[in-house]
Formats: C-alpha cells, structure tokens, sequence
C-alpha cells in the first residue's frame, strides 16, 4: 500500500512537470503501458496473500482510474492549448482593408473594333486579315497606283525597302482576298496601318477596317444601302448621312462618306470647319482595273469596296477631340470607357 501511495506521488509531480504530447505517451508508457509501474502492481497481485488481495487489488485499480483520468484531462489541455497556439499563427486580420481585384477593360479601339466587327458580322461579312508589313505591289500598283503617279502622294509612305512599305491602308487586303477566292465574295479586313503623319487628328499608326463585296449584279445603291445602315447602327439612327463625290485609284465612281457633325448637330461649328459635316470613310464601286490585277474577269462582276477610320469613328463617337489620347496609356482618360 505504500508503495502505491508513494507511485501516486511521483506521478503527480511527473505529470506537473509535462509539457507536451510525447512526454505524455512517455508517462503513460511508464505507469500504465504493458510494462508500465502500475500494470506491474496488477501482475504482482497474485503474490499478494488471498486476504489481503481485495483491498488491495481495488487499491491498485483505483489509482489505475486515477492515473487515466488525470492523463486523460492532460491531453485534452495539451492539445487544447496547441490548437490555440495554432489559432494564433494563423490568425487573419480582418481589420485590415482588403485589396481591391484590379480588372481590366477593354481599350476603346478595341471596343470600337469590336462593335464594328459585330455590324458586320451580323449582317454576313467574313473577317480577313492581311500582313502589316506589305510589298509594294499589294499597297499601290496593284490597287492602280503605279509607281511615281501622283496618287502616292495622296499617303505619305514608310518605306522598308524599295519593293516593301509598311502598309498605308487595308486596300491591299482587297487584292490578296480576291487572288485566293472567288466571287460572291463580302468581307470585312481590320488591322493597323502606317503614315508619316502626325498632329491632333493623326497619329503615324492607325487602324482601318476595309471592306469589299463582289459578285454579279452588285450596284452603287447597295453600296448606299450598306453603308447608311452600318452608320446608323453605329451612330444611331437619326444620324444624317451623304455621300461626296470622291476620286480613289482603286474605285470608281469614288466617294466620301460624311455624317452630320455630331458636335454642333449640322449647324457647323470649329470640329467640322462649319461645314456641318464629317467625314467618315472612303468607298466607291471596285475599279475594273483591280479585278484584272486580282484575276476576276472585269466584265463578269461588279463590286465595292469601302475603308473606315477606326480612331475617327470612336473619336467622333465618344467626342474625343485628340487622336493622341489614344496612345499615351493615361488612366484617368482609359478608365471613362
Ligand atoms: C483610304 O485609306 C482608302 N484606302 C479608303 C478606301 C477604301 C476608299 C476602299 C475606297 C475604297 P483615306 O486616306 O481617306 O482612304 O483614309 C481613310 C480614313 O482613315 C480616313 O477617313 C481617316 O478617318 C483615317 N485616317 C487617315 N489618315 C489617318 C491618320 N494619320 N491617323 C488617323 N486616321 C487616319
Ligand atoms: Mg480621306
């Protein structure tokens, strides 16, 4: 019996004296595992004589419940006491004001672009592209502007090499479509495009969106049609339209597309040089001449063709009165779209 009162009392100062869960295992292996201090009281029991071996064995098992009990609570505050410990680590700060999820927009070009797209997507034009980079050829001769014509001077041209520009317009999209496919044929070709040109309404790279139709039977007043629509969805419906005796190499008759000025409503005003008008786009019916460089027969279709500003139409749009704004990546003007 006193052997059991003084196993009591060094397990009490043992188990005061843990501080984590493998000095426990350690404890329990000692008093109550298979060879533990304890369990060994419980064999001895039988060497314990018969009538002392009540008492005593109730003694034994007693401290046994005790001993499990104790370590028992220790374990549950051990692993408490961890858990808080972890809590802390891991605390987050929800005082702290949270990031913002920065998200992009689109450009307005590009925004501009894409509604344009949309128009005539939906009205059954396909996308074609062209390169940036482009021979000579493709820009002017076979658009009948043969070298030192006057016409060349209508664009101011960057040369790559004698033979190589950076494309002045879309216009050569037309020729490279027409060699590779034949009619019916309706097409639209955005991209950018290059001009040794510079102030508050031009910029040296721009975009254009050119657009060409071909078959047989097509005439000046679907031309029309198309394009007062196109304007009117993208304008608005009300929006004034006229079309302006123009001359272009590649087309014939050639015109200008002009809206009513939307600065001053027609009245005219410093925007439209108190015109009360603005051009838009240059269009015209696709000069015979073209086709014979394409390989169409002349004689066999008719077709037009068309070329927009894409800066000038969001410009003219979202009344902005510098192209440059464009450009120069300043978030208070990029946030507005
Ligand atoms: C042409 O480029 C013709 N290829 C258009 C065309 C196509 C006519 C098919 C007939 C048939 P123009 O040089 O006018 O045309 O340019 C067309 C539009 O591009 C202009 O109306 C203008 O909006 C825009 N543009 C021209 N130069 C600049 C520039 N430096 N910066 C911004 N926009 C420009
Ligand atoms: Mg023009």
């Amino acid at each position: 019996m006193n052997d059991l009162l003084s196993l009591k009392k060094a397990f009490l100062v043992e188990i005061n004296a843990v501080s984590d869960i493998t000095g426990l295992q350690q404890l329990r292996a000692k008093y109550t595992g298979r060879k533990g201090l304890i369990t060994a009281q419980l064999k001895a029991l039988s060497a314990v004589p018969p009538e002392e071996r009540p008492l005593f064995g109730k003694a034994v098992n007693d401290l046994k419940v005790y001993v499990d009990q104790i370590m028992y609570r220790k374990d549950q505050s051990l692993k408490d006491a961890e858990q808080q410990k972890r809590l802390q680590a891991e605390k987050i700060d929800i005082t702290l004001p949270g990031k913002p999820s920065l998200s992009g927009r689109f450009h307005p070009l590009n925004r501009v672009l894409q509604e344009i797209k949309d128009i005539f997507v939906s009205m059954g034009f396909g996308i074609e592209e062209g390169p940036e980079v482009e021979l000579d050829y493709y820009n002017f001769e076979a658009l009948n502007i043969p070298r030192h014509h006057p016409a060349r001077d209508m664009q101011d041209t960057f040369y790559v090499s004698d033979d190589v520009v950076l494309r002045t317009h879309t216009s050569p999209v037309q020729v490279r479509v027409m060699e590779k496919q034949r009619p019916p044929l309706k097409i639209i070709a955005p991209g950018k495009v290059y001009r040794c040109d510079a102030d508050i309404s031009h910029t040296p790279m721009f975009h254009q969106v050119e657009g060409l139709m071909v078959d047989s039977g097509i005439s000046f007043s679907d031309l029309k049609g198309l394009l007062e629509l196109f304007v009117h969805s993208f304008f608005g419906k009300d929006t004034p339209v006229r079309f302006r005796p123009s001359y272009f190499p590649f087309t014939e008759p050639s015109a200008e597309v002009d809206i009513g000025c939307i600065f001053c409503s027609g009245k005219g005003c410093r925007v439209c040089k108190t015109t009360g008008w603005l051009e838009v786009m240059g269009c015209g019916m696709v000069n015979p001449k073209v086709f014979e460089m394409s390989g169409y027969e002349p004689d066999a279709f008719t077709g037009f063709a068309f070329g927009m500003g894409v800066e000038r139409l969001t410009m003219l749009k979202y009344a902005i009165d510098d192209i440059r704004l464009f450009y120069e990546n300043d978030l208070r003007f990029l946030r507005q779209f």
